[in-house]
């Protein structure tokens, strides 16, 4: 039987690179864009390379439109083996002591809210899977270790919306982890990748980038982890 999979923000960058790769293992995958038009671009531009992945539309800060993408997934082939929850916000830069909530709150609703709302709408679907497996995508700039390396000071200027918001998918992957019987979940760092996100400063290609995912959406391995392209990583 196929491997489906759905990838959301899946338009560009890390996602798009994500749907490609899975669709050229030969499984179903579902390119997921909150915009129709940039959606069914990057499907075309896929086509034009030989790969046939079906568009849906799901922003995942509605839960109007993630469970619409729900029921079209469930409509057409019934089940979701692999579930890429990637979508994400850089949000607004700048020191701690200027960072405004309205800014926060939105950041959280993308990289926080989404992906709880996304997982649990598709978990019906997931449990309809024989190996079920959710990935997601988030960053070594959520980690408590890296955010308390020195070596990281300099680099990394202090800010409150992008590292905690990717600490808090992080404990929610934790425990989901503990939570979820025969479905396994991990979080991913991708590594620095030249992306939109980061006006492509990343000194990673979009391969390297999405090695960990790709990894993670596979078959067997751990559940409750967090990984880069090298293996695990600290929390
Ligand atoms: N690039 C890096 O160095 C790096 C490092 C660590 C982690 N990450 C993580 O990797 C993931 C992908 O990032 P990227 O680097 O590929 O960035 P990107 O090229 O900016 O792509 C982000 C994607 O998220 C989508 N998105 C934003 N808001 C959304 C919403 N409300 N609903 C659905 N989709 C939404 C965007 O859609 P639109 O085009 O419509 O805006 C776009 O498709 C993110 O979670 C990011 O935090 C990236």
């Amino acid at each position: 039987m196929t491997t489906t999979a759905l990838v959301t923000g899946a338009n560009k960058g890390l996602g798009r690179e994500t749907v490609r790769r899975l669709a050229a293992r030969g499984w179903e995958v579902f390119l997921a864009a909150r915009d129709e038009e940039r959606g069914r671009t990057a499907v075309a531009e896929l086509a034009g390379s030989g790969l046939a992945v079906r568009f849906v539309a799901l922003d995942v800060t509605s839960d109007e439109s993630v469970a619409s993408a729900a029921s079209q997934v469930k409509a057409a082939v019934g089940r979701l083996d692999v579930l890429v929850n990637n979508a994400g916000v850089g949000g607004e830069d700048g020191p701690p002591a200027e960072a405004r909530v309205a800014g926060l709150r939105e950041l959280f609703e993308v990289n926080v809210f989404g992906p709880i709302r996304v997982t649990n709408a598709f978990l019906p679907l997931l449990r309809e899977a024989a190996s079920p497996r959710i990935v997601m995508v988030s960053s070594g700039m959520g980690s408590f270790a890296v955010a308390r390396d020195p070596r990281w000071f300099d680099l990394v200027p202090p800010g409150l919306g992008y590292p905690a918001s990717k600490a808090a998918l992080n404990m929610i992957t934790v425990q989901y982890g503990r939570a979820l019987d025969g479905i396994r979940i991990n979080a991913v760092d991708p590594g620095f990748t030249a992306t939109d996100l980061n006006d492509h400063r990343g000194y990673q290609t979009l391969a390297e980038g999405t090695d960990a995912i790709i990894r993670l959406a596979g078959a067997d391995g751990p559940t409750g982890g967090f990984f880069d392209r090298k293996g695990p990583v600290p929390w």
